[in-house]
């Protein structure tokens, strides 16, 4: 397997999916627009990736997880624009572009995050898949999206600018708002394949590890990168006063524990028949990212 062929493969098949999707005239048109703006702006597309190939790994079509995919891009938009507005992170630039309250308002953008987030449940819910696997995901997606999941890690997030984190807490924080989403992902690859409660634990763990590592090194990277490459605006964690790894820890000691939770991501797969070769490159893609 060529891993960058089969990366930009799979990427190529979301963004077609993606931009099939509220593309029909509504009559809120501005609305549309917003959303359409944020979601079809690019980004890694790595949470429907891993939709479609857990699905993928485990024999099934992958096609039928596309529902899925889009979903969970949908959530993680809407986690992004509600993030960048000025109430939360005050950012200016997403995805190579001003983000999406500089364009249409905080209040459009407030509400494009809102319809992004509906859409999401109605994606899974209409898809075709048998209704016991639409529930399950449509479930997995709330649990990890809600007041227990993501929004949790940002509210720890939003907390950690008045006060300093202590290590656990901020790895609590990583895992709720980063590491959610990404287990929802590949828990939902696994669902739409059919696959076991055995393999549905690997997924979980195997997205643990990856889940730490890509929060740590994107705080790594607010550090050491440039807003041109990342395509947002970088150097913000320190002025915002957030807890992070890196504020706590270094960059060193941060390099560190992506290396050793990319191993444990590797390992998390072994023996549980999911081929492994396309997720043990990408956590490695994932560990050496530059944007
Ligand atoms: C950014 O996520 C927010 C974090 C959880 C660090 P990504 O790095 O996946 O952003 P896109 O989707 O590629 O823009
Ligand atoms: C964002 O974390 C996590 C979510 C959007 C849930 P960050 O605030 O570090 O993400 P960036 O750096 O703005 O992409
Ligand atoms: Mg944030
Ligand atoms: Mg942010
Ligand atoms: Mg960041």
């Amino acid at each position: 397997m060529d891993f960058k062929q089969e990366l930009s493969r799979c990427q190529a098949k979301i963004e077609e999916y993606l931009d099939r999707c509220f593309a029909s005239r509504p009559t809120h048109a501005a609305l549309y627009e917003a959303m359409r703006y944020s979601l079809l702006a690019g980004g890694k597309r790595i949470r429907p990736v891993l939709v479609l190939e857990f699905c993928k790994a485990l024999g099934a079509d992958e096609d039928q997880a596309l529902p899925l995919a889009a979903a969970i891009e949908m959530v993680h938009t809407y986690s992004l624009i509600h993030d960048d507005l000025p109430s939360m992170d005050n950012d200016d630039l997403r995805r190579g572009r001003p983000t999406n309250h500089k364009v249409y308002g905080e209040c459009m953008a407030i509400l494009a995050g809102d319809a992004l987030q509906s859409a999401a449940f109605s994606a899974i819910l209409s898809s075709d898949l048998p209704t016991k696997a639409r529930a399950e995901a449509a479930l997995v997606l709330a649990r990890a999206a809600g007041e227990d999941g993501m929004v949790a890690g940002q509210v720890l997030d939003m907390e950690g600018e008045k006060r300093l984190l202590t290590l656990d807490e901020i790895a609590h924080m990583n895992a709720l708002k980063t590491g959610c989403l990404l287990e929802a992902a590949c828990l939902m690859g696994v669902i739409a394949g059919g696959g076991s409660e055995r393999q549905k634990q690997a997924a979980k763990d195997y997205a643990a590890a990856i889940g730490l590592a890509f929060q740590v090194r994107d705080d790594m990277l607010d550090m050491t990168s440039t807003s041109e490459e990342m395509g947002k605006t970088v150097g913000k964690d320190e002025k915002q006063h957030k807890s992070t790894f890196v504020s706590l820890i270094g960059l060193k000691a941060c390099g560190d524990i992506v290396a050793e939770q990319t191993g444990k991501a590797k390992a998390a797969l072994r023996q549980t028949g999911i081929e492994t070769d396309f997720f043990c490159a990408l956590a490695d893609y994932l560990a050496g990212r530059s944007y």
